[in-house]
């Protein structure tokens, strides 16, 4: 079923060489095989800065609902929430506590996250602040299995989380943030180095039947088959020392209750030497390297289970280490969260949740002003709205990866019901604003940008004079922090509170013919998207 369901022989011409321009087939009509599940575009949000996101009952973050209603306008459907993260794994529950989070930092272990927490009863009420919304709670396994007082904060939170997620409101529990790093971790290991798979799953199966039973206990109504279960294992890659496929061998899902497979990515690391913009995140190989292992891992637990769930992004991002100022944070990165959720799609990833944390370098959003960064839209949330937007509201949606030729480029064909309905490509070549992009000193004189003109041949029937409208993804080039629209629209929070706002400065309502050929041409500037939609 991963096995990608790319349809197309390559079939190309080179036809200039300043303005590369390619024809590219697509394929009109398909047999659908793939579909994503609705809300695509969902996030994860770290569980120390969920207060933070969320607010409370007396302090809702209306800031945040209003960018989620943005894309239940543009999807149908409100993103799906996981909260959890390294953080989950630290939290522990004091009853007497008046405020939702105690959090201490230590700069040996953290500087963006509290490796000490203690969370209040009012915790919880971020559960009731945004409407249509459902949860995912994440329970402390990292200290949970491992202290009595982690072990005491699981019996007393089972019965908050789940009267909190009542009403509609459940998706999956959590148990555990990557365990496949517990050993290792670079913030402090809370498993000897004997930890592996087996026990893992010995101690996953002990906390997720203690949930079972309290669950039983607290809110009956959550323990029915259909409103009980887990995404897991939530391990941080495929590269490290536990691996997934061995700990479903192991029996993780004995119990059945495994609902999502769930795994975490991120295509490098905020300090990994050698990163750069052009070179990793508006890189189309590197991206696509990098979901294709997961894919494989994901096989090799469908070939010793054929039975296994589906799989999902429970936690993603660009860079490890939540980003990296100048890469993570800019227009480039936006273009990236559409060539990565796209093509995680492609491969039969069925919901993608973007990892968010208050002060994380690669945010789509900062919730609330901290003296780190003031609440704002960041660019990578210009790349939610526009995945939202290729994807369309549809209950049957698919999407197939157009091979392009050069690694700074990508083109996605979405499929609704089998039918053409979309095609997104992206022209990912850097153009900086300012000079060396670092953000400072602005190019003198209008700067010079180039395009490419891409055609595509439509395959199967013909689609006769067809009107093609185009929507964009624009900014004035991959190193820009603001000033980015998606087709004239910007959602920024300085203007409307993160509500659509739309700009008088850009050009929308184009719109091309299919020629009698079949083809569609379009120009997309360097860093820059375009939809045609059919
Ligand atoms: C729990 O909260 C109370 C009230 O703030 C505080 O006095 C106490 O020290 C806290 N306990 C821990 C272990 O942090
Ligand atoms: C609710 O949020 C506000 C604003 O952050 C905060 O001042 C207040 O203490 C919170 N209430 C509770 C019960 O945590
Ligand atoms: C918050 O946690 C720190 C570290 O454990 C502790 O010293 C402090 O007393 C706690 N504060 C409250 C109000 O619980
Ligand atoms: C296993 O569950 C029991 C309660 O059933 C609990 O006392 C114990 O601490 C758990 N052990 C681990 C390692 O999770
Ligand atoms: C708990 O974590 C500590 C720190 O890594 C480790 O030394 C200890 O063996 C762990 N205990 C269990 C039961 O895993
Ligand atoms: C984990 O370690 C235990 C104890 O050494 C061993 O019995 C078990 O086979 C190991 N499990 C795996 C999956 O390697
Ligand atoms: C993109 O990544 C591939 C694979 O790592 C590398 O070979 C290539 O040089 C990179 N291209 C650019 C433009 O950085
Ligand atoms: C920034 O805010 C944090 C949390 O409120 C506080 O602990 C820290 O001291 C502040 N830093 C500065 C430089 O003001
Ligand atoms: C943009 O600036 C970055 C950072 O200085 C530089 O590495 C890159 O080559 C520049 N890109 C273009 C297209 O000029
Ligand atoms: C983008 O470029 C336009 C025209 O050059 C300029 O007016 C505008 O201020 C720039 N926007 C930003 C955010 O730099
Ligand atoms: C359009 O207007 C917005 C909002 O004032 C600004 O941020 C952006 O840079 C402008 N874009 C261009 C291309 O001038």
């Amino acid at each position: 079923m991963l096995s990608s369901n790319m349809k197309q022989a390559i079939f190309f011409t080179l036809l200039a060489s300043s303005l590369v321009t390619g024809q590219f087939p697509v394929d009109t009509f398909i047999t659908p095989a793939n579909e994503i599940f609705d809300g695509f575009v969902s996030f994860s949000i770290e569980f120390s800065s969920f207060p933070d996101f969320a607010g409370n009952n007396s302090h809702p973050n209306t800031f945040s609902d209003n960018l989620l209603e943005n894309i239940r306008h543009i999807s149908g459907t409100k993103p799906y929430i996981r909260v959890g993260g390294n953080t989950q794994d630290y939290a522990l529950y004091n009853a007497s506590l008046p405020y939702a989070l105690n959090g201490t930092f230590d700069p040996k272990r953290s500087l963006d996250y509290p490796t000490t927490i203690y969370i209040g009863p009012s915790y919880f009420e971020s559960y009731n602040t945004w409407k249509d919304v459902k949860f995912s709670h994440g329970f402390n396994l990292g200290l949970g299995a491992n202290t009595s007082a982690g072990w005491q904060t699981l019996l007393d939170t089972v019965p908050l989380a789940c009267k909190a997620l009542g009403g509609g409101k459940f998706y999956l529990w959590g148990y555990g943030n990557e365990p496949d790093l517990f050993s290792t971790a670079v913030q402090g290991p809370v498993r000897p180095p004997s930890w592996n798979e087996s026990t893992y799953v010995w101690q996953w199966k002990n906390g997720t039947r203690t949930i079972h039973a309290l669950l039983q206990q607290h809110c009956p109504d959550l323990v029915h088959e259909s409103r009980y279960g887990y995404m897991a294992p939530s391990h941080g890659g495929v590269g490290n020392r536990l691996k997934a496929h061995v700990s479903w061998a192991a029996g993780l899902n004995s119990d059945r209750n495994v609902k999502l497979f769930s795994t975490h990515n991120y295509i490098s690391g905020a300090a990994t030497p050698g990163v750069t913009l052009q070179g990793t995140l508006l890189n189309h190989t590197v991206t696509a390297r990098s979901v294709d292992a997961q894919a494989a891992e994901y096989a090799r637990i469908r070939s010793l289970d054929p039975a296994a769930p589906p799989a999902i992004f429970g936690e993603t991002n660009s860079l490890y280490n939540q980003g990296r100022p100048g890469l993570s944070n800019t227009f480039g990165a936006a273009l990236w969260v559409v060539d990565f959720n796209l093509y995680a799609a492609n491969k039969g990833f069925k919901r993608v949740h973007m990892h968010q944390g208050t002060n994380y370098r690669y945010a789509s959003w900062q919730p609330i002003d901290t003296n780190i960064t003031t609440a704002g839209t960041k660019p990578p949330y210009y790349g939610n709205i526009a995945t939202a937007a290729a994807l369309g509201k549809h209950d049957h949606v698919e999407v197939v990866n157009i091979p392009l030729t050069y690694h700074r480029e990508a083109a996605y064909a979405i499929y609704h019901s089998g039918i053409l309905s979309r095609i997104m490509v992206l022209n990912m070549r850097g153009h900086n604003t300012t000079v060396g992009g670092e953000g400072l000193v602005p190019l003198p004189g209008p700067p010079k940008r180039g395009s490419v003109e891409y055609v595509f041949q439509l395959g199967g029937v013909a689609f006769g004079k067809r009107v093609v409208r185009v929507q964009r993804l624009v900014a004035n080039g991959s190193d820009a922090i603001t000033g980015i629209s998606w087709d004239g629209w910007s959602y920024n929070y300085e203007l409307d509170q993160g509500r659509p706002v739309r700009l008088g400065n850009v050009t929308t309502g184009e719109e091309m013919e299919v020629d009698a050929q079949g083809r569609v041409k379009v120009r997309v500037e360097d860093s820059s998207a375009a939809l045609l939609v059919f």
